[in-house]
């Protein structure tokens, strides 16, 4: 692609550098950040950790939806769960599954509180997940 881009136009315009910049800084934020992430910090922040990121595409390709919004209880509305990490280290919520046994464990706070100071707890991407049917 370098190639044609110099055998056609020797020099690049300052049009060609914009365009590139904005495919390199699109493409980027695209490995940052997943679609319809969710940013969970109701009370993460106040007691001292960073917002937690939710990855809820990530989740949504390895479970039905009835595993976490039936029976393990989530409220289908971002920001609705009070979820504390006392309850979590309790076996609710998150810590169902991240008990070193479904997935990772607790221990491994990082990969959860991921998220940079002053992130407000809401979805990215989209408002609704968009399941087939209604659920
Ligand atoms: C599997 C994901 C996960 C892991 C791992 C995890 N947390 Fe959390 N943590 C959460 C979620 C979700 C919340 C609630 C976020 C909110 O709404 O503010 C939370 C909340 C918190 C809070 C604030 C609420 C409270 O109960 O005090 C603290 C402090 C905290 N975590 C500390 C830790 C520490 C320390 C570790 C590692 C030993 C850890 N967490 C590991 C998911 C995780
Ligand atoms: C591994 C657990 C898990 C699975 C599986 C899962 N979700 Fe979620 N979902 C969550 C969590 C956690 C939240 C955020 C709740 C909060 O912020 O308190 C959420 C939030 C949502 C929301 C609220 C979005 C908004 O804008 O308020 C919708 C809608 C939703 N999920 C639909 C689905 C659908 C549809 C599926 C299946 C295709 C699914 N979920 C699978 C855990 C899960
Ligand atoms: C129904 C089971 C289940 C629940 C509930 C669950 N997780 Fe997970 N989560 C998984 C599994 C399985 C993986 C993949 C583990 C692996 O790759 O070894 C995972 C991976 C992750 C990852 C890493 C994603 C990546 O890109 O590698 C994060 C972050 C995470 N979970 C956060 C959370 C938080 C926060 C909660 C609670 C709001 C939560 N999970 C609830 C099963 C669950």
């Amino acid at each position: 692609m370098f190639n044609l881009l110099k055998s056609t136009n020797r020099t690049m315009t300052p049009l060609a550098l914009f365009v590139v910049a904005v495919i390199v800084l699109l493409s980027a934020s695209s490995v940052l950040a997943e679609y319809a992430d969710v940013v969970l910090n109701r009370h993460a922040e106040a007691e001292g950790v960073r917002p937690v990121i939710y990855p809820h595409w990530f989740h949504r390709i390895r479970f039905r939806c009835k595993v976490c919004h039936h029976e393990l209880g989530f409220q289908m509305k971002v920001g609705s769960n009070d979820i504390t990490m006392a309850a979590i280290l309790d076996g609710k919520f998150c810590g169902m599954c991240h008990n070193d046994e479904t997935a990772w464990g607790l221990e491994h706070c990082h990969r959860c509180h991921s998220g940079l100071p002053g992130l407000k707890t809401g979805i990215r991407g989209d408002n609704k997940a968009g399941g087939p049917g209604d659920y």
